[in-house]
């Protein structure tokens, strides 16, 4: 349990970290947020996931509440404040506090709050270990390039993946082509050997974790296409494993009881794997904590 947050301005008790029961984010869903992991006390990724978080806003015409700088002062004070060096943060930003009534109100602030919360990273073998996937239909709305709070059917998508004792949930589109999982980018790598992921289209969220790693796995000369894959496509796949901030790189070993590949983590999966963790690594030794 996290000891201190931020919310609008102040930190306060995290017991006692509340909003107003009229604010837009609470009564419509009528906002955005961002997960960053946080590793030796450093926020990784943080530049693209501001990137991200500023899009998601000017996507829905919301006016950020204050500026970069402030922001990743607010997110190290919080994670100072809870003692945090490994774990993860929360930002969330609401079109603030209005009389309940649908359109866009004329003057409201915006509400940001932060939250910081501990959390150990896998060990690079516990990383390397094989996950189940379901899949199911993709119920969202056409817009799941932003990240919105409005999560409902990623909820009822990661229980069906829960009582399934599966890790994620792979959705997909009326095409049968697979969109993401819940909260991660999937991805497959071909009998040729081609790593491939759905390009970021409004379909799926353009995640974070899948922009660095499509940067190593450019760097590392691998080939990479972006576009959809089938989920029959990604049954016959040598090896498949999603992507996300918290999740990082997490290999799939089996999807709807069949298996991928010979049913344990892929050989480019582990040294993709690798390759995201000495990511980390530079990334707290470089901006040192
Ligand atoms: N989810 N797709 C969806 C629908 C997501 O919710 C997420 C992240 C991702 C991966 O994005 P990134 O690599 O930037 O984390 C893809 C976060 C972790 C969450 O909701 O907790």
């Amino acid at each position: 349990m996290p000891r201190a947050s931020y919310v609008n301005g102040r930190y306060v008790r995290h017991l006692q970290a509340m909003v107003h029961i009229e604010d837009r984010g609470y009564q419509f869903a009528d906002g955005v947020y961002e997960v960053i992991g946080v590793f030796g006390g450093c926020l990784i990724d943080v530049e693209e996931h501001l990137d991200r978080l500023e899009r998601s806003l000017s996507e829905l015409r919301m006016v950020p509440p204050l500026g970069r700088t402030s922001l990743k002062i607010i997110g190290r004070e919080t994670l100072r404040r809870n003692h945090v060096q490994n774990g993860k943060i929360y930002i969330q930003i609401s079109r603030g506090v209005a009389t309940r009534d649908h359109p866009f109100p004329a003057s409201s602030k915006s509400s940001l709050i932060v939250t910081a919360s501990s959390g150990s990273w896998p060990s690079l073998s516990k990383a390397k270990t094989g996950s189940a996937v379901v899949t199911g239909p993709d119920l969202r709305w056409r817009r799941c390039d932003i990240k919105s709070v409005s999560l409902l059917p990623n909820l009822l998508a990661k229980q069906t993946a829960v009582e399934a004792v599966a890790a994620e949930l792979w959705m997909t589109d009326d095409n049968g082509f697979v969109t993401e999982g819940t909260a991660s980018n999937a991805w497959i790598l071909t009998s040729e050997d081609e790593i491939i992921t759905r390009q970021a289209d409004d379909g799926i969220l353009a995640g974070i974790t899948r922009q660095t790693l499509i940067r190593l796995i450019k760097r590392e000369g691998y080939k990479l296409t972006l576009r959809a894959f089938t989920i029959e496509e990604a049954k016959a796949a040598k090896e498949a494993f999603f992507t996300s901030a918290t999740a990082i790189v997490k290999p799939v070993t089996s999807i709807d009881g069949d298996r991928i590949g010979k049913g344990v983590p892929g050989e480019i999966t582990c040294k993709l794997i690798d390759l995201y963790f000495n990511h980390m690594h530079d990334t707290r030794d470089h901006h040192g904590h």
